[in-house]
């Protein structure tokens, strides 16, 4: 029981017809799913009696956080100085990945990364784990004890890359297939092929992901494309005849449902057409943006062309686990470029718009009956000033704004997987 808000659309299309809000509601969830969400007055009369409730009242809960890009090896990297993307890999990705050979350090950071997840109130990743086939081992055995979901796969690297992280076309597909034959589809947990970026597979592992993508309905495929224009430049000097960066990946089939590409910066609108097009997905990553000085992403176009997004963390380019804080990034990053976010917009985007961008949104992103009860317990008097400010607004959107301006891991009361408290903030 507490105050619940979730999304049944997309608030850019429906305004407020799309979000749904109780102010004093009871969520019933059986088998871990969503049973009924609807006013306490109208819900508790028909539960039996002894039916176990929670109180959560003078809090507010939304379905869980889902962050549609991260890597999970550069957690220990993240707030590292003074570099942009290409530099910043060499200097600081490259060697905290290679110490994802040692199973032991993978099962150790594993841990630390899904238990940061869920104290700030993330229950769904698509996250990267490195070119060690047993560092996806690692992370799916982790979440699989959380019971998350979890969309994961092992990095495709097989050239412009240190020696110790390199695969080769063949190895690296093979490797691939019998991850997604051991962890594809096994309680929450999901596979996505994973290209590091186009600059780092050759031709021939650009075509083996492309076809291991189209022989596996139901896979995923995460990348990179157009974050850094160095970055661009590199890759039109090694595909010189691509039409752009985002036709490198066209070209090998790796565009299409369930395929996410993070940041989208340095696209034109012929990309962002046939990004629309073909389904695909972006995850917008602000904070990494931000912190690697690499530019704005275009919220507003993409929005107009219908493509489907969600929101990254991006770590350790990016600067929180907290979807909180990087809602927060976002809005800045859509000020500075003349646009704006909405605090409706902004919560679908981490929920149901996350949902939609990972073709997941049958099963989770919001309280309709039958979704996974995934949830998060925010507490808007988390801090003094969290406190303070909340009792000045006067509207929900004024609410919810704070919550994400000021909000961070602090504001997780608690976190829910399958109706389950698996993270509680320490009173
Ligand atoms: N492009 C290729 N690899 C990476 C990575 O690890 N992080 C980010 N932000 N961009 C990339
Ligand atoms: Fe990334």
């Amino acid at each position: 029981r507490g105050e619940f808000v979730h999304f049944l659309a997309d608030p850019a299309a429906y305004g407020d017809n799309a979000l749904e809000h109780f102010v004093d509601g009871v969520l019933v969830v059986r088998d871990g799913h969503v049973a009924e969400l609807g006013p306490a007055a109208a819900v508790l009369t028909k539960l039996p009696a002894g039916t176990p409730l929670t109180d959560y009242r003078g809090k507010l809960i939304l379905p869980g956080f889902i962050d549609t890009h991260i890597h999970y090896a550069q957690t220990d990297i993240i707030a590292s100085h003074g570099e942009q993307l290409l530099t910043w890999l060499e200097k600081y990705t490259f060697p905290a990945e290679a110490r994802f050979a040692d199973p032991a350090h993978a099962a150790e950071v594993a841990a630390f990364f899904c238990d940061e997840l869920l104290k700030n109130g993330t229950t769904t990743a698509l996250a990267f784990a490195t070119v060690h086939p047993a560092s996806v081992d690692a992370l799916f055995t982790a979440a699989q004890r959380r019971r998350m979901r979890l969309i994961a796969g092992k990095v495709l690297m097989d050239r412009h890359c240190p020696d110790f992280l390199r695969d080769t076309a063949a190895r690296g597909a093979a490797e691939s297939k019998a991850l997604i034959e051991r962890w594809h589809g096994r309680d929450r947990l999901l596979y996505a092929l994973t290209p590091r970026f186009a600059p780092t597979s050759t031709p021939e592992q650009m075509r083996l992901a492309g076809r291991l993508f189209a022989e596996h309905p139901g896979v995923y495929l995460q990348s990179h494309v157009a974050e850094n224009r160095a970055e661009a430049d590199w890759v039109a000097r090694l595909y010189p005849e691509a039409r752009s960066y985002l036709g490198v990946y066209d070209r090998f089939g790796q565009l299409g449902a369930r395929a996410v590409f993070a940041h989208c910066l340095w696209l034109d609108d012929a990309d962002r057409r046939r990004i629309a097009d073909t389904g695909t997905a972006i995850s917008f990553c602000p904070t990494a943006n931000l912190f690697l000085g690499s530019g704005l992403f275009d919220l507003g176009r993409a929005r107009a062309l219908g493509i489907r997004v969600g929101l990254g963390t991006d770590i350790g380019a990016g600067t929180s686990f907290s979807m909180l804080q990087t809602l927060s990034e976002a809005y800045k990053v859509l000020q500075l470029s003349g646009q704006t976010l909405s605090a409706a917009s902004a919560f679908h985007l981490a929920t149901l718009g996350g949902a939609h961008s990972l073709y997941l949104d049958g099963r989770i992103g919001n309280f309709l009956p039958g979704k996974e009860a995934d949830f998060v317990v925010l507490d808007p008097r988390a801090t003094p000033l969290l406190a303070r400010r909340s009792a000045g607004c006067t509207t929900l959107g004024e609410r919810l704004f704070v919550l994400m301006m000021l909000g961070d891991d602090r504001a997780v009361a608690a976190t829910h997987v399958l109706g389950e408290v698996t993270w509680q903030r320490p009173e």
